[in-house]
């Protein structure tokens, strides 16, 4: 549902996100009165322990943030999460765009609580904001999608479960409880697998079907490059589809034709950390698995038919026949591929360049977004991604368009810093801002926040 038609959330609900905000840190227990929003609750959250002697693990703000947790992460951690496509013109295009827009705050309007809550795909949410779908997080933590996705269940935000996560997506959806999930899908070669992989969402609960489009090659990533580092090639990020039982087929075809799980030419110290690497994330026990071709067999069929690169409007046309799940397209940019997907039928766009990790000098999100709102109408929703840091950043994204926004690096941030707390800490610490944010420039309700409360690049002095 589209900010024009977001129905008013009601105070019970979003009495639900501020409950969540308020419970992140252990102790002491701050006990906010109850109206006074997540906002001033995490503020008096973290004073109050402040009071005691206690700082924050996760900093409540975004170069802290990543300053901090890129000291708790390894080197080849680093480079993947951080890293973007070529020079990263379109990692620092992702911010400097949102420093091109100023607010314009508003006083005197009695805001004295807010309500951040919206629905999206028919679910009322607590606040606009999605846990994007994140590969490999275990190279940040080990069972960093199980403690990511309890850490959104508890706050009630969507957690997008990835195709190159690092659990199956049955054992996350057990570890969300009832908590909102949606399934990210990677369009493999292997129709019968992409076939599987929708079942499989469909039968854990997911909400939507996120189709990512930029990444049908992975893009050029000097970072990675440099360390000559995959994580799928140590079997970090195939958890789909080692659990996946149509990919299970293809790697016993694979096996059975001889292509595949020959030893490597030399035994290095490096090829013998892959192997055990590779045998310990497979399933079964890793004594069978050293001895076994099918882990390595399964890492070399997943680099062959994970992704296709030459996806089109065709494959997508086939979708609707396929999953009973709302579809939403991940990765457009162009406002012509806006409409096609409106034309399509789908139920939410995600504007996105994949964090600058695909196409080196493409567009910032946040610059591409005003022109694909004006394209589709006011009936689409968009979601926003690709470097929003803040909930100020939140009401930007909102203010040019966006009826919800994702966060990929900054909950990683907090996952390695503090695991799941540290997940549920960043995102609080962002929904606290956003409320405040909103509080202190006049608005009242996320439906109010509207492109007359920025001024910026293409819009004329008040
Ligand atoms: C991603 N992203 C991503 N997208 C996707 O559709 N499937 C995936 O598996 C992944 N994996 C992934 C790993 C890492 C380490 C990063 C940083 C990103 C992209 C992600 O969903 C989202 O678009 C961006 O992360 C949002 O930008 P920020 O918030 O990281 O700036």
């Amino acid at each position: 549902m589209s900010r024009q038609t977001r129905q008013t959330g009601t105070a019970r609900q979003t009495g639900q996100g501020r409950q969540s905000a308020a419970d992140t840190q252990a102790a002491p227990q701050a006990a906010p009165a109850p109206d006074v929003g997540p906002g001033r609750a995490r503020q008096a959250q973290i004073y109050r322990a402040g009071a005691l002697g206690q700082q924050p693990r996760v900093p409540a703000d975004a170069d802290g943030l990543e300053r901090r947790a890129r000291r708790a992460m390894s080197r080849r951690a680093w480079a993947y999460v951080a890293g973007g496509a070529g020079s990263g013109r379109t990692v620092r295009a992702n911010r400097q765009a949102f420093q091109r827009w100023s607010i314009l705050p508003r006083m005197l309007a009695g805001a004295a609580t807010r309500d951040l809550g919206t629905t999206l795909l028919g679910r009322r949410l607590p606040a606009p904001l999605l846990l994007a779908p994140i590969g490999a997080a275990d190279l940040v933590r080990r069972g960093a999608d199980l403690l990511s996705a309890a850490a959104a269940a508890e706050l009630a935000v969507p957690y997008v479960i990835s195709s190159q996560g690092c659990s199956p997506m049955e054992e996350v959806a057990a570890a969300m409880g009832a908590g909102p999930r949606w399934f990210q899908l990677y369009w493999s070669t292997d129709e019968a697998l992409v076939d599987s992989l929708l079942r499989r969402a469909e039968a854990v609960g997911a909400e939507a079907v996120v189709v990512t489009l930029d990444t049908t090659m992975l893009g050029w990533r000097p970072q990675d490059l440099n360390l000559g580092s995959l994580p799928f090639v140590q079997g970090i990020g195939i958890a789909q589809y080692t659990s996946d039982p149509r990919f299970r087929e293809v790697v016993a075809e694979r096996l059975a034709s001889g292509r595949a799980g020959g030893r490597p030419a030399r035994v290095t110290p490096g090829a013998v950390r892959t192997l055990v690497s590779v045998s310990r994330r497979h399933p079964g026990s890793l004594r069978h698995n050293l001895r076994s071709p099918e882990p390595r067999a399964a890492v070399e069929a997943f680099l062959d038919i994970y992704s296709n690169p030459g996806l089109s409007w065709d494959h997508l046309a086939t979708l609707r026949e396929r999953t009973s799940l709302p579809i939403v397209l991940k990765g457009i940019l162009h406002p012509d591929d806006a409409r096609r997907a409106l034309d399509l039928g789908v139920s939410a766009i995600v504007v996105s360049n994949h964090a600058g990790r695909q196409v080196d000098g493409a567009i910032a999100s946040l610059d591409a977004l005003p022109a694909i709102r004006a394209a589709v109408g006011g009936g689409l929703p968009l979601i926003l991604d690709s470097g929003v840091r803040s909930g100020s950043d939140i009401f930007t994204a909102l203010a040019l368009g966006a009826d919800a926004v994702a966060i990929g690096r900054p909950y990683l941030y907090g996952l390695a810093l503090d695991g799941r707390s540290g997940v549920r800490d960043v995102v609080a610490n962002i929904v606290a801002e956003l409320d405040l944010t909103m509080g202190l420039s006049g608005v009242r309700s996320v439906d109010d926040i509207s492109p007359a409360m920025l001024t910026g690049p293409s819009s004329p002095s008040p």
